[in-house]
């Protein structure tokens, strides 16, 4: 009896093996590209396009029913509710004006109606750019369409100086540093912080002074297992170095508010002066009404 049984379980394992072979598999779009500022954040693009990310899970031929489904986004797992149409696909629709922020890495969760979850990753590019958070007047270059200008910053002799860079993309892009078209070598002198994206100069002297540099770059498809392009964005920023004379320009400060004080002194003196001479008029006047002889036309 026992042995019957045994043979029944093995059976009945071999037997839903067998059966399981057409395991469901999430299939969809696998990539999308959003197509927002093409060199910064802010700049106004002529190509703004909704795009979307769709996956389903098939099992046989059709596309099986949804109990759920979401997408993750990999990097702060943000999780986006899905839009499922009447043919069991689940959507992540990027609306028009989606930013690089947007772009990442996405895993999407679909939740059959046998509690199953099946789940697959997917991709939606952006080419890297300039994030201009700080909303600095840019300029672009007039030789180099990817390159663009923010205004100088000076640092004083002997400070840490700190250069920003900061950027949007992915595939996240790689990040080069040039001072006068050299490329900056990081250690003692340079530290580039890939968290906060700051270049940071450590005790500034006279020669550090330059035009500062940073290329971004970063590539991917346009369509799935297409060829790659590569993309391009450079922000350049002259650092200025105070002199020593950096004492001046308080001097002048207090210089200006002694003149200013000795104004003011020197003009309530004159004032004090011509109330006392008004006064005296006054006093002459009432003086001369008192007078025997009355003057002629007075009030
Ligand atoms: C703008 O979009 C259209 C269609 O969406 C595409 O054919 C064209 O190449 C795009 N132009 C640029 C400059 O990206
Ligand atoms: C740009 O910077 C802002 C503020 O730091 C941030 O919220 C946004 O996500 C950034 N965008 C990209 C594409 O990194
Ligand atoms: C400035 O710093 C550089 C690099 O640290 C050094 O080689 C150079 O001698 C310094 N110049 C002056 C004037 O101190």
């Amino acid at each position: 009896m026992l042995e019957f049984f045994k043979v029944c379980a093995f059976f009945f394992a071999f037997y839903s093996a067998v059966k399981c072979e057409t395991k469901p598999v999430a299939m969809g779009n696998v990539q999308t590209v959003i197509n927002s500022a093409k060199l910064y954040s802010e700049e106004p693009s002529k190509n703004y396009s909704a795009t979307a990310l769709w996956c389903e899970v098939k099992k046989d031929k059709n596309a099986e029913d949804i109990r759920a489904a979401k997408f993750v986004r990999h990097h702060d797992k943000f999780e986006f509710p899905a839009d499922i149409d009447s043919a069991n696909r689940a959507y992540l629709n990027f609306p028009k004006e989606a930013s690089a922020s947007a772009s990442g890495k996405y895993r999407c969760e679909i939740t059959l109606l046998d509690g199953q979850t099946i789940v697959g990753n997917m991709f939606a590019y952006h080419s890297a750019i300039i994030n201009n958070t700080n909303r600095w007047p840019v300029t672009k270059s007039e030789d180099d369409p990817v390159l663009i200008y923010a205004p100088a910053i000076t640092a004083p002799l002997e400070s840490d100086a700190e250069i920003e860079c900061p950027f949007g993309g992915y595939p996240v892009p790689s990040v080069t540093w040039y001072k006068d078209n050299y490329p900056i070598e990081f250690g003692e002198k340079f530290h580039w912080d890939k968290e906060t994206h700051v270049l940071k100069i450590k005790n500034v002297n006279v020669t550090d002074a330059g035009e500062y540099r940073c290329e971004l770059k970063n590539m991917f498809p346009l369509v799935y297992e297409g060829p790659e392009q590569t993309y391009e964005a450079k922000l350049a920023r002259r650092l200025e170095v105070g002199s020593n004379l950096g004492w001046i320009l308080p001097l002048i400060v207090i210089l200006i508010i002694l003149l200013l004080l000795f104004i003011i002194i020197f003009v309530c003196q004159r004032c004090q002066k011509y109330k006392s001479a008004d006064y005296n008029v006054e006093a002459r006047e009432r003086g001369l009404h008192n007078d025997t002889t009355p003057l002629k036309n007075s009030v």
